[in-house]
């Protein structure tokens, strides 16, 4: 039989991945609540029909579906926004207005693996239901432009292109263009950055053309609305992240008003970021029974990594989190095998005492015992000998060294952890 291989679009995450996966969700939890947002969560699978009532096409084509036993049509989530509805529908009214909520999960969507596209991806949401205000716009889209600022990006890396739906209905009314074919053009507008000639062959079976199309983006001023978000922005003096671009529609179906994308600066990868107002899912979703305005925007975690990796800055910090989150504080060196009942006094000690101990499980040479301390990257070794009680505790960077005993044992330790001394080269 062939060797089992993880799925295309999957991966195994090895512990090196998990510590960058867990540097941004550090970012994303920190800032989230920074800016009051109080983390919900929601299941992996739902009734497909809650993504047939308003996710669109699109989504709806890359669904990874199933029927289980009991012959229900079952998906796993490709987004949350439609569970985050239903959430909302049911016990809105056990919350203070505006709810601001954020969440941190897989999503599966079935789309062609590429660059900055995978099958399971991680979405970090943040979305304020029950409030209809342009403030509420502009206060999530300062939270999304916070985040790249935290991550180490500047305006130089990104920009957040900002537009509006609303343009787009006004557009239509204009052009006699009918309703119901809203959504087959918003799909041809939000692939025409990515291919112009099927989108400009669906405009004119619509009834328009490209031309017309690209004259109204570059003519177009940013509806009263927007105006409005653009200056909230202005007074926190964030303005200069913010480019207006009405070519921006996305491709999920339920977006209402202003909507909004981040891409890197020089706009060589996929989107990095996306959300917008939806003011009628909640009402759909709950079949009437709740009617809650609400915006939101959700990052993942394929394009992003891909912009640090791209960034000296953002590079810098991320290798910095990863060298503070070391795997052990203290290496135990176990100089005298005889010694090794001491030993494992000595490490319960240290831990019971919060450090992170690691040491040699089995007798080991002691060469190899200072390869396994580099190898936990402990910062101090803490040396058990036939000297025993007097203990050797040596900062493993600086190679300073102090004696201690059980008693002085786990200060020693402490204070060695912070010696910056001289370096010995
Ligand atoms: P979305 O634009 O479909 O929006 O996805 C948001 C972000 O998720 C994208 O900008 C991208 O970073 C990431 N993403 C999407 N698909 C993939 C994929 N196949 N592989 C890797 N990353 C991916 C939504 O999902 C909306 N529910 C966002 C939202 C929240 N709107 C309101 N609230």
């Amino acid at each position: 039989m062939a060797r089992i291989q993880t799925l295309p679009g999957f991966h195994d995450l090895y512990p090196e991945d998990v510590l960058v996966r867990n540097y941004l969700f550090g970012i994303w939890r920190n800032l989230a609540r920074r800016y009051g947002f109080a983390e919900f969560d929601a299941p992996l699978i739902e009734s497909t029909d809650l993504y047939r009532k308003k996710s669109g096409e699109e989504i709806l084509s890359q669904l990874f579906h199933f029927t289980d036993q009991g012959g229900r049509e079952l998906a796993l989530r490709p987004e949350i926004t439609p569970s985050l509805a239903r959430m909302a529908a049911a016990r809105h009214r056990d919350y203070r207005k505006p709810i601001k909520w954020f969440e941190i999960g897989p999503c599966f969507r079935s789309e062609k693996p590429q660059r900055g596209r995978r099958r399971e991806f991680i979405q970090f949401n943040c979305d304020i239901i029950g409030d209809d205000s342009p403030a509420a716009d502009a206060e999530l889209i300062a939270l999304a432009i916070d985040l790249m600022r935290d991550l180490g990006f500047s305006a130089e890396d990104f920009h957040l292109r900002l537009s509006s739906r609303d343009a787009w209905t006004d557009f239509l009314t204009t052009e006699k263009i009918d309703p119901s074919h809203t959504p087959a053009f918003l799909a041809a507008i939000d692939k025409m950055e990515r291919d112009p000639e099927t989108s400009a062959k669906k405009l004119q079976q619509i009834g328009t053309k490209l031309e017309t199309v690209q004259a109204f983006i570059n003519a177009a001023q940013p509806p009263a609305r927007l105006q409005q978000v653009l200056d909230d922005l202005n007074q926190r003096g964030l303005a200069n992240y913010v480019k207006t671009d009405l070519s921006i529609v996305r491709g999920l179906a339920y977006y209402t008003g202003t909507v909004f994308e981040i891409f890197d600066a020089k706009h060589s990868m996929r989107a990095i970021a996306g959300g917008g107002r939806y003011d009628r899912l909640v009402h759909l979703i709950s079949d009437g029974a709740a009617d809650l305005p609400a915006v939101g925007f959700a990052m993942g975690n394929v394009v992003i990594l891909d912009l640090i990796e791209a960034c000296t800055e953002a590079q810098i910090r991320l290798q910095t989190h990863i060298a503070d989150h070391s795997l052990a504080d203290v290496f135990v060196i176990i100089a005298d095998e005889s010694r090794r009942p001491d030993a494992l006094q000595t490490i319960q000690l240290l831990r019971d005492a919060g450090l992170a101990v690691d040491f040699p499980l089995t007798p080991t040479k002691f060469n190899k015992q200072f390869h396994g301390a580099t190898a936990a990257k402990a910062t101090v070794g803490v040396f058990i000998g036939d000297e025993f009680p007097d203990i050797k505790v040596k900062n493993l960077i600086t190679r300073n060294e102090r004696p201690a005993n059980p008693t002085t044992l786990v200060d020693t330790v402490k204070e060695m952890q912070q010696d910056q001394g001289p370096l010995i080269a």
